[in-house]
């Protein structure tokens, strides 16, 4: 069974809460934290989670591109996040490892998300304890670019290390996005589909939702 979790970064943040009930037929919602350090972009912080929590029920997959993660754990938990994915280019490993720690101890579901360019055998030191492995289809910064075909190998390879180790662990990706590409993403072993533009920039939401249950 595929989760859809459209991105609230291609959302209207004037009308946020219009928004988020929007996707109610999703399974989770997506939210892209921005420091303007790890990426060139800056978006939403821990404020604007506990907003979010106050006016859905929805699973929170929080998706932290930031420098140095394990700082805001606590916060983002204590926010609402259900899930946290910290990206394994964002720190030293024992850093990475506190900031699973850290998830541990508040109870949220622990995740890895990669850049395009790095080695998928990256998550191999954390898979046994991951519940999500994030791979990124595009570079983090930005909604609406294309998807890097090319990455699908990557997938592949995750997939096999996943089946391997922890079977039982997601398999996220997060980037271009569309009917097309979700059908390629879950052929290579996808089961959580990320999507931002392709939900928020359709005239029927609900059914650019179910365009994307592919599997
Ligand atoms: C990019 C974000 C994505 C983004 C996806 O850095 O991590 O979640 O919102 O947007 P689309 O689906 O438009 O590529
Ligand atoms: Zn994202």
């Amino acid at each position: 069974m595929i989760k859809i979790a459209p991105s609230i970064l291609s959302a209207d943040f004037c009308n946020l809460e219009r928004d988020i009930q929007r996707v109610s037929s999703a399974d989770w919602l997506h939210v892209d934290v921005m420091d303007g350090m790890f990426v060139p972009n800056i978006t939403i912080g821990v404020p604007v989670v506990q907003s979010i929590r106050k006016c859905t029920d929805m699973f929170l997959d929080v998706h932290l591109m930031i420098e140095k993660p394990w700082r805001y754990i606590d916060a983002f938990a204590k926010a609402g996040a259900d899930l946290l994915s910290v990206h394994l280019e964002s720190d030293l490993p024992p850093a990475i490892r506190d900031a699973l720690r850290a998830m541990e101890a508040n109870g949220v579901r622990k995740a890895v998300a990669l850049r395009p360019i790095t080695d998928p055998d990256a998550i191999l030191p954390y898979l046994e304890e991951l519940d999500m492995v994030l791979i990124m289809t595009v570079e983090p910064g930005f909604g609406g670019q294309s998807f890097m075909e090319g990455k699908l190998s990557k997938i592949r390879r995750a997939r096999a290390l996943i089946d391997k180790v922890n079977p039982n662990c997601l398999l996220q990706v997060d980037g271009g996005i569309n009917p097309s590409t979700a059908k390629l993403a879950v052929e290579a072993g996808a089961n959580v589909l990320v999507a931002g533009s392709a939900v928020y920039g359709a005239a029927d939401i609900p059914a650019a939702i179910s365009a994307l249950r592919v599997g």
